[in-house]
């Protein structure tokens, strides 16, 4: 007999929420003893299977998320907290409070546990590439400046942090190298750099290259191998190469996925999904802070209506089928972000491209990843 999911909830959920935060909570929430599948149980062998957190997560406010996160995954990774702005906001002023938290969270529960990330030209302080003269900085002072950062993030957390995204986002859409600030300061050869500081500061850890695009873009997948291959000739450590997974639902498409795969993996690095999620809303300008979305542009504000909720689900479905077919290519898959509501990608509108839904539960997405994954078939029904 088959037990009515959300109801069987709702009883619980209140005993839950009464033991979690010690009154009466009016969220229904699944226990997440009652979620049969947990995805780390049916990844292959050898997958890791993530999630990033956001700092109450890794704080551990956010007891469901937490409860679902451990019941759920094996590795994380911090939504913003390791990036430079979280950790070094003024020169040499370090804070670790909540980072070392977040490692902790991790280690307590036996994760792999991921660092994110070291050189970008995002959510970086505008001080660390100015000049004393108010021009810009000179290529030694940006270099002493980005190994002081890696030497002091990736040193304290020798041993403990699995793997560092090395370099993130370094391409155009075109495959030339982005107009990055590093870039312009140091020269093309600040990537290098920057695997060379993290392999001095940990050589244990791996070392990983991130961008996005690289399935929909052919040259910019040409130019991510290109970047790999200079790292390789120069005998720099590099083990693996992340593809964000931004990704709608059309696009990319699952041959482009498969393609994108086997040529990042034909460079002899493991590949990692390291960014998941799929966007349902349309792609509109971005909005000016206090604008409202129009009614068009934001159209599951109540909810996702069926056949869209069964479009995610077979989505999800076709891509870890892409990913079983490739379980010896890839090494993480990890989500951005736990439940729907906690997404990057809402931004004033409501979005639904994760596997659990606002209320935490899982939605038909994950029932089909946990199928696919049990299964260990290749294609959705
Ligand atoms: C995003 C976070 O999710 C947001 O909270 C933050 O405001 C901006 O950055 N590529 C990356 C991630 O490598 O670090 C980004 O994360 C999403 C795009």
């Amino acid at each position: 007999m088959r037990i009515d999911r959300r109801g069987f909830a709702k009883s619980l959920s209140v005993a839950a929420g009464v033991m979690a935060a010690g009154r009466w909570t009016t969220v229904a929430t699944l226990p997440v003893a009652a979620q049969t599948a947990a995805l780390k149980d049916l990844v292959p062998k050898g997958w890791l299977i993530g999630v990033a957190l956001n700092q109450r997560q890794s704080d551990g406010t956010d007891t469901v998320a937490v409860e679902l996160v451990t019941r759920q995954f094996n590795s994380i990774t911090p939504e913003n907290l390791l990036k430079f702005e979280s950790v070094q906001r003024q020169p040499g002023a370090f804070t670790f409070e909540p980072q070392d938290r977040y490692v902790a969270f991790g280690a307590d529960r036996g994760m792999a546990v991921i660092g994110h990330t070291l050189v970008w030209h995002s959510q970086t302080p505008a001080w660390v590439w100015a000049g004393a003269g108010g021009g810009p900085a000179d290529r030694a002072t940006l270099l002493e400046r980005m190994q002081t950062h890696i030497a002091t993030v990736v040193g304290r957390y020798k041993g403990r942090i699995r793997g560092w995204d090395v370099v993130n986002e370094a391409l155009n859409d075109d495959g030339t190298l982005r107009d990055s600030p590093w870039r312009r300061g140091i020269g093309d050869d600040y990537i290098a750099k920057a695997f060379e500081f993290a392999r001095q500061a940990d050589p244990g850890a791996e070392l990983y290259y991130n961008d996005f695009n690289l399935a929909t873009r052919p040259a910019k997948r040409a130019g991510a191998i290109r970047i790999i291959r200079d790292l390789q000739q120069r005998g720099l450590r590099i083990d693996a190469v992340g593809e964000q997974g931004h990704w709608r639902l059309e696009s990319p498409t699952t041959t482009e996925i498969d393609q994108t795969i086997t040529e990042l993996r034909a460079t002899g690095l493991k590949v990692m999904i390291t960014e998941l999620d799929v966007n349902l809303l349309p792609a509109v300008e971005r909005l000016a802070a206090g604008q409202a979305p129009s009614p068009a542009s934001n159209p599951f504000v109540n909810g996702l209506p069926d056949d869209v909720q069964q479009a995610l689900a077979r989505r999800y479905a076709d891509a870890f089928g892409v990913f079983l077919r490739h379980r010896d290519d890839i090494t993480r898959v990890t989500f951005w972000g736990v439940s729907d509501g906690d997404s990057w990608l809402n931004r004033g509108r409501v979005n639904h491209p994760l596997l659990w839904d606002r209320q935490r539960q899982p939605k038909p997405a994950f029932d089909e990843v946990t199928r696919v994954l049990a299964g260990k078939t290749t294609s959705s029904r």
